[in-house]
């Protein structure tokens, strides 16, 4: 894999900052799409001056400009996306162009190009929607999501198969659990950290509390996509990427209240569905079944509460 030179979309983003730094520590030569949406470039500072990185801000969306950056790329990790699973309902279409089309411009990009022919693609746990099996297997089935973002994803993931059959791509998917960790900048605990900044005395919070999932420290998360690409010769494959464990969001809501060093915080809860969820289209109980990465010899290194307890730290001490 040393010297390969790669392309990551998204690579300013949360998860893709973490892959880019590890992946030129592996000796990669990596070529950076990011439109800058909801990446930072201060995420890549430590590296923006490495001699085998290369930045382009690009919206992923102008196919004919991406395929410029994809030469002598051999492999593709396509993490641009937007994921904010709650605005799909006010907005029905931003996952679908994002998500669904946004995939399918690197895939015809992939396909003109030549020479990158695998394809790593940070799919959801969110396709699975309700599942009636926790944990969660990758062979669960019917699929039906219950949100745009999870649809998207799993329409995303359709097509990375039948791109792979026409054209002999090598495809890995990513369905993964909540990743948290430094860096992060969406989702609940960034905005429990934000609300109780504006009212240290009472938090609000979306659901009944019970809402409980499992969290996935980003590092780990990394970790997983390049044991698949060294290990997985499948020409079309999928992992789910969890934690071993799961924590509700009342819990949450305690981690991020010590880790705020506050006390007495009264809890609110706001429940915007019948059945206690914290908008439409959140899952209630997720947790995966992680066995087959596993057997490719990865492990997570922390436990919900860890990732999250850790994440709690990195917020609270932005300024
Ligand atoms: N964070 C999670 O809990 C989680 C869980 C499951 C899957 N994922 C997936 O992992 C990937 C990375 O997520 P993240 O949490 O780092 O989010 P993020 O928003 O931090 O990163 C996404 C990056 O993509 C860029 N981007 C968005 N649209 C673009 C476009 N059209 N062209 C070019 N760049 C574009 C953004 O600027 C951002 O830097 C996404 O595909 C997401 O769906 C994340």
């Amino acid at each position: 894999m040393t010297g390969k030179r790669v392309l990551v979309t998204g690579g300013a983003g949360f998860i893709g900052s973490h892959l880019v730094e590890e992946l030129l520590k592996r000796g990669r030569e990596v070529a950076v799409v990011d439109d800058l949406s909801a990446g930072k470039l201060e995420y890549l500072e430590g590296v923006m001056d490495h001699p085998n990185m290369d930045f382009h801000k690009l919206d992923i969306l102008r196919t004919e400009e991406l395929k410029e950056f994809m030469g002598g790329v051999e492999v593709v990790y396509h993490l641009a996306a937007n994921p904010e699973v709650r605005i799909g309902e006010s907005d029905t279409w931003i996952h679908i162009e994002q998500n669904l089309l946004a995939t399918r411009s690197v895939l015809e990009a992939m396909k003109d190009s030549g020479r990158a022919r695998t394809i790593l693609f940070t799919s959801t746990s969110a396709v699975y929607g309700d599942a009636e099996v926790i944990p969660t297997p990758e062979t669960y089935a019917p699929l039906f999501p219950i949100s745009h973002y999870g649809a998207s994803k799993l329409g995303a993931e359709a097509l990375l198969s039948s791109y792979s059959h026409y054209f002999g791509f090598h495809s890995l998917i990513f369905r993964f659990a909540n990743c948290v960790g430094p860096r992060l900048t969406h989702g609940v605990i960034y905005d429990f950290v934000n609300k109780l900044r504006r009212n240290p005395q009472e938090l609000e919070i979306l659901g009944d509390g019970t809402q409980r999932k499992s969290y996935v420290h980003v590092k780990d998360c990394v970790e997983a996509m390049l044991v698949a690409e060294k290990r997985c010769s499948r020409q079309v494959d999928v992992f789910n990427i969890g934690s071993d464990d799961w924590v509700d969001v009342k819990r949450i809501a305690e981690i991020v209240v010590e880790a705020m060093g506050l006390e007495g915080v009264r809890f609110k809860y706001r429940k915007v569905t019948e059945d206690g969820r914290g908008w439409k289209g959140d899952v209630k109980f997720m947790r995966l079944d992680n066995s087959k990465i596993k057997s490719l010899g990865w492990r997570p290194t922390f436990t919900s509460e860890e990732a999250v307890r850790e994440t709690a730290l990195y917020v609270a001490s932005l300024q």
